[in-house]
């Protein structure tokens, strides 16, 4: 019996854990109610009385090292013997899981594509940090034009062929340079301008630009494809007009205004009681541009247009304040979760 107590020591001293069960399972083996502790106390009675002194006293160094291992370990490996206090149900329904939700302006950016999508528009992207050619001398911005005035640009350090894109219609460049028509794409993406900023400008917006380049295109083809857009975006009762406006890019040129969608055209504060709200510039693709691009604009023709989408967005939602779709104030955006 000295024997087994003395090796039951060795084995306790040594013994080391940091994993609740083994710890739980070396609690049974010596102190459980059929554990080693209770068989030695049971044969411990059968003891001769010349040995119980000295037995009685291992016997209970025994006892106590155990106790002294298991609220050592207790604190490393945590709670020993409790049973965990809830049992998993797996029949419950699953806890809710915050998934966020779409940005405004994605959605509205996400309902634009789709729209020329269903006619055939496909998408692609270009770069935000632009060089000189793609964003304005392509597009028919001569060197000293007034034109370029339009846009206060940011420059990138202190090389002046090096830019942040002022608008998306510098894709349209890129696409006609490795693309031959015909072609029909929509191009959305971020532009940025040196604006002060205000409830109605930012110096970052976005755009979706649309391209459409073809045999025997025409200003009627412009005409239908923005009426369809208008009906598609907002109601199918929705009327627009086109304003000759200018842009060094397209000839000829037009603003695009639908009747308002407040009050339905009859005029109102928020389209000024004109009955109308502007929301895109577009125009037939100048023939100097096509021939920038390597296209022969004697075989083709196009149009092309760019859409506002914090304009949209506006219109839609009814947001009168664009900074707000970039303070990232989760009140705000998770108004926004059910909408597609
Ligand atoms: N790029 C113009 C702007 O940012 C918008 C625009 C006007 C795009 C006419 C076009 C267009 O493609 O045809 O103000």
């Amino acid at each position: 019996m000295k024997q087994e107590i003395e090796k039951h020591l060795a084995e306790i001293n040594a013994f080391i854990t940091s994993s609740a069960d083994e710890l739980e399972q070396f609690r049974i083996r010596f102190a459980g109610k059929k554990g080693i502790l209770n068989d030695l106390f049971a044969m411990f009675k059968t003891v001769a009385p010349e040995e119980r002194r000295e037995m009685g006293k291992l016997l209970n160094e025994l006892k106590e090292s155990v106790q002294q291992k298991l609220d050592e370990l207790k604190e490393t490996v945590g709670a020993v013997g409790r049973k965990p206090e809830k049992k998993l149900d797996l029949t419950l329904p699953a806890t809710d899981e915050h998934t966020g939700s779409r940005h405004p302006l994605a959605i509205i950016r996400k309902r634009i594509i789709d729209i020329f999508g269903r006619i055939g528009y496909t998408v692609a992207e270009g770069p935000e940090i632009e060089d000189d050619w793609h964003n304005f001398s392509a597009l028919n911005f001569a060197p000293e034009h007034p034109a370029r005035d339009m846009q206060d640009t940011f420059f990138i350090g202190s090389d002046p062929d090096i830019l942040l894109r002022t608008h998306t219609s510098s894709v349209q460049v890129r696409v006609m340079e490795t693309t031959k028509p015909p072609i029909r794409m929509t191009f959305p993406g971020r532009v940025y301008r040196n604006e002060a900023i205000s409830a109605r400008a930012h110096c970052f917006f976005h755009q979706v630009e649309g391209l459409y380049i073809d045999k025997n295109v025409s200003f009627a083809d412009l005409r239908q494809t923005m009426m369809y857009f208008a009906k598609e975006m907002f109601s199918s009762d929705t009327r627009i007009r086109l304003r000759p406006s200018y842009f060094p890019f397209t000839e000829p040129s037009a603003e695009m205004d639908i009747s308002c969608n407040l009050c339905g055209g009859d005029g109102c504060s928020f389209c000024k009681y004109t009955g109308w709200v502007e929301i895109l510039g577009c125009g037939m693709v100048n023939p100097a541009v096509l021939r920038n691009c390597g296209i022969d604009p004697e075989e083709y023709s196009g149009f092309a247009f760019g859409i506002g989408v914090e304009r949209i967005t506006n219109l839609v939602f009814n947001v009168k304040d664009l900074r707000i779709f970039s303070e990232n104030d989760v009140r705000f955006l998770k108004q926004f979760g059910s909408a597609l």
